[in-house]
């Protein structure tokens, strides 16, 4: 199969819905072998009949599943060596991340919601990180890509705090920079997503009907809209393809321009594409 990912091995972990799947459906279509990972059973199940019923998998590339709950090293240690028999990474999404509704100013966020956020987001991409390069290096690989999730946050300030999440984010950017200079000579790229704020369950959820909450944030699209998982799994495939060998070390800015913004335009919002699964 002639694909921009043919012949790659892939994980993606937070691989259940938003990003993750929308990006494992493009995987697939790429021609990549995946393992869609997610600490959600229930919504990996499901996951898995959206990634066969819209994937259109080659016929000699591989889609499973593992439950990873990525804070337990021991999980994410697991998912990346499942992949030593179908011949290692070549792909290592860290995609999983949370925002606790409970995360608020420094005054009001606990340190259990503060630890919670940093072993999800942090350390899970540390570890996810880690374990690529051992298997990249275990299989002799030349090259490599591993895309880190981080946020739009990571690169400004909000009135509207989750101080939790903002700082493990501005750690994702920061790690993922260090690894991407240390490992350059080996072939293997660190990029971070920075993805807007974007039409899924993790933010709209949060901000509910809440029509204040809503507005403080729509003034600021310059397009006028959230962004869709598709649109940040599309910019994920252009990392993890070797179209993009001499991006490395990048905070890949994808927010319809939300984070160059001022002054943003009046009129109706642009269109949004649709995404593939939901
Ligand atoms: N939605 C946004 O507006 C937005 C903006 C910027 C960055 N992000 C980041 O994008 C990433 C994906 O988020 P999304 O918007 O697709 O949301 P989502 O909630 O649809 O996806 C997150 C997935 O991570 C999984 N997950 C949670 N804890 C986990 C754990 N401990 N181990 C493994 N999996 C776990 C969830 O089950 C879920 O399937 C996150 O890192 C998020 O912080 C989202």
């Amino acid at each position: 199969m002639v694909g921009r990912l043919a012949g790659k091995n892939a994980i993606i972990t937070g691989a259940a819905g938003g990003i993750g799947l929308e990006t494992a459906i493009l995987f697939l279509r790429e021609g990549a072998s995946v393992l869609l990972t997610d600490i959600s059973e229930a919504g990996l199940q499901k996951a898995l009949e959206k990634a066969i019923e819209l994937g259109q998998k080659a016929s000699n590339s591989r889609l499973e599943t593992k439950v990873v709950d990525v804070s337990k090293e021991s999980d994410v240690e697991g998912a990346v060596s499942h992949l030593d028999s179908w011949g290692g990474v070549d792909i290592m999404f860290n995609n999983a991340g949370i925002m606790h509704p409970n995360d608020g100013t420094e005054l009001e966020t606990s340190e259990k919601i503060w630890d919670l956020t940093m072993n999800i987001n942090v350390k899970g991409v540390w570890y996810g990180s880690k374990h690529a390069v051992n298997s990249l290096r275990k299989h002799g690989k030349r090259s490599g890509s591993i895309i880190n999730t981080a946020s739009m946050v990571s690169l400004v300030g909000a009135a509207t705090p989750q101080v939790a999440y903002t700082a493990s984010k501005g750690a994702v950017l920061a790690l993922t920079r260090e690894l991407a200079i240390l490992h350059a000579r080996e072939g293997y790229r660190f990029n971070s997503l920075c993805p807007g704020p974007l039409n899924t369950p993790l933010l709209q959820d949060w901000l509910g009907d809440d029509k204040e909450k809503r507005f403080r944030r729509e003034v600021h699209f310059p397009m006028g809209r959230f962004g869709e998982s598709i649109e940040q799994a599309h910019a994920v495939v252009f990392l993890a393809s070797d179209e993009s060998s001499f991006v490395n070390a990048t905070d890949f800015v994808v927010d319809g321009g939300m984070t160059k913004a001022y002054v943003t335009p009046l009129g109706p919002a642009t269109d949004s594409p649709r995404n593939l699964a939901s």
